[in-house]
């Protein structure tokens, strides 16, 4: 382990003479730090198999919902009061097919289980949910099937406006701490953006049991149909430009949080996975580019990777993690202060 917090530093083991992109996540070794974060791509053996063979260092399952699992629940509460006149199936039936469309939560762990056996790739199993509910047990069942690690998503959007800032944060702390003592395997949490002071939060995730964080949830914002005046879910995948805020926040937290970073959301060609490893990413996380371009695309960005650190005379991708980070900026309120003004300083009219 390195003496810095956070990832320790990358096992260089390259028999040839290609920058060895070897990295470590959470304790895991990965082959390169592309993960393919949670989504459809990930949720069938085929589409595994696939990713395995384009040389993605990790994968991410599609999450198993809390509301899925509570769904299932109270289906079986009822069926055991009233007879068979509901069915678990018919309730998870009405949630929206996300996640694992059409599997309980049980084919859910079972397909952990099977995904382990496909790949020769770290398989991170997922669970996503907000409440101090019974699903968190869900882990270490995922556990027992054989995932390498647990991805924690809580997506919140905190619309209760009684609820103060650190009173939403002590509720995320609560979860994370729960499926924490439920779990030895290396635990992830990945959180969205929107917290007053999101570097003394992420430490306290990190003191909650966080061994690494995903940064960030991607809000999906509803749409309007004028038509019908009605709200419509509206799925928009991400572009390259997205990954900024990512970007900054990899420059902020590199080694100063001691928990390992994935980088999340925008991330579509290698100048993309190049920029947030500078910045200080452990691992870079894609979902959109697959979906869009397919899993070949992870082979596409894993050798873009592989010739930039070539041709800048890099021979691993342990030299070029986090030189142009925040580590060794005093004050970096003050930073980001004169760097915004510089922005502003440099636009040109069109
Ligand atoms: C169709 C779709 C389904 C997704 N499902 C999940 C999911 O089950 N769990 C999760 O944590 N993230 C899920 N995500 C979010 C992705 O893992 C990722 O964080 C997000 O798309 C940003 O990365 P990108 O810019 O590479 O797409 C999903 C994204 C898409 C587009």
């Amino acid at each position: 382990m390195s003496d810095t917090p956070g990832c320790p530093d990358p096992v260089s083991s390259s028999p040839s003479n290609e920058p060895d992109l070897t990295t470590k996540y959470c304790g895991l070794t990965l082959r390169n730090p592309l993960v393919a974060a949670a989504s459809p791509a990930t949720g069938s053996l085929a589409g595994l198999v696939e990713l395995d063979a384009s040389g993605v260092g990790a994968i991410v399952l599609p999450s198993l919902f809390e509301e899925l699992i509570e769904a299932e629940a109270a289906a079986n509460s009822r069926t055991f009061q009233f007879g068979s006149a509901y069915h678990a199936e018919v309730a998870a039936g009405h949630l929206p097919a996300v996640g694992h469309p059409g599997r309980t939560a049980k084919d859910v762990v079972a397909f952990t289980a099977e995904a382990k056996a496909a790949v020769s790739v770290p398989i991170i199993a997922s669970l996503n949910g907000v409440s101090l509910g019974g699903w968190t047990k869900y882990a270490s069942q995922m556990e027992a099937a054989g995932a390498d690690a647990i991805e924690l998503n809580i997506y919140r959007v905190a619309a209760n406006q009684y609820a103060s800032a650190e009173e939403v944060e002590n509720d995320y702390l609560e979860i994370v701490r729960l499926v924490r003592g439920r779990v030895e395997i290396p635990l992830t949490v990945k959180i969205g953006p929107q917290f007053t002071s999101l570097g003394h939060f992420v430490r306290r995730l990190a003191d909650a049991g966080a061994d690494g964080l995903v940064l960030f949830n991607r809000f999906y914002q509803p749409n309007i149909d004028l038509d019908r005046l009605e709200l419509i879910p509206d799925l928009v995948l991400s572009s390259s430009e997205e990954n900024r805020l990512v970007l900054r926040w990899m420059a902020i937290l590199h080694r100063k949080v001691n928990a390992s970073l994935a980088a999340t959301t925008g991330v579509h060609t290698a100048d993309d996975v190049v920029r947030l490893l500078v910045a200080g990413a452990d691992v870079v996380m894609v979902a959109s580019t697959i979906l869009l371009n397919g899993s070949e695309q992870v082979g596409v960005l894993r050798d873009g990777l592989q010739q930039w650190l070539d041709a800048n005379g890099h021979k691993s991708v342990g030299d070029i993690r986090g030189v142009l980070s925040q580590l060794h900026v005093a004050d970096p309120e003050a930073f980001e202060r004169s760097s915004y003004m510089e922005n502003l300083d440099s636009f040109e009219n069109p």
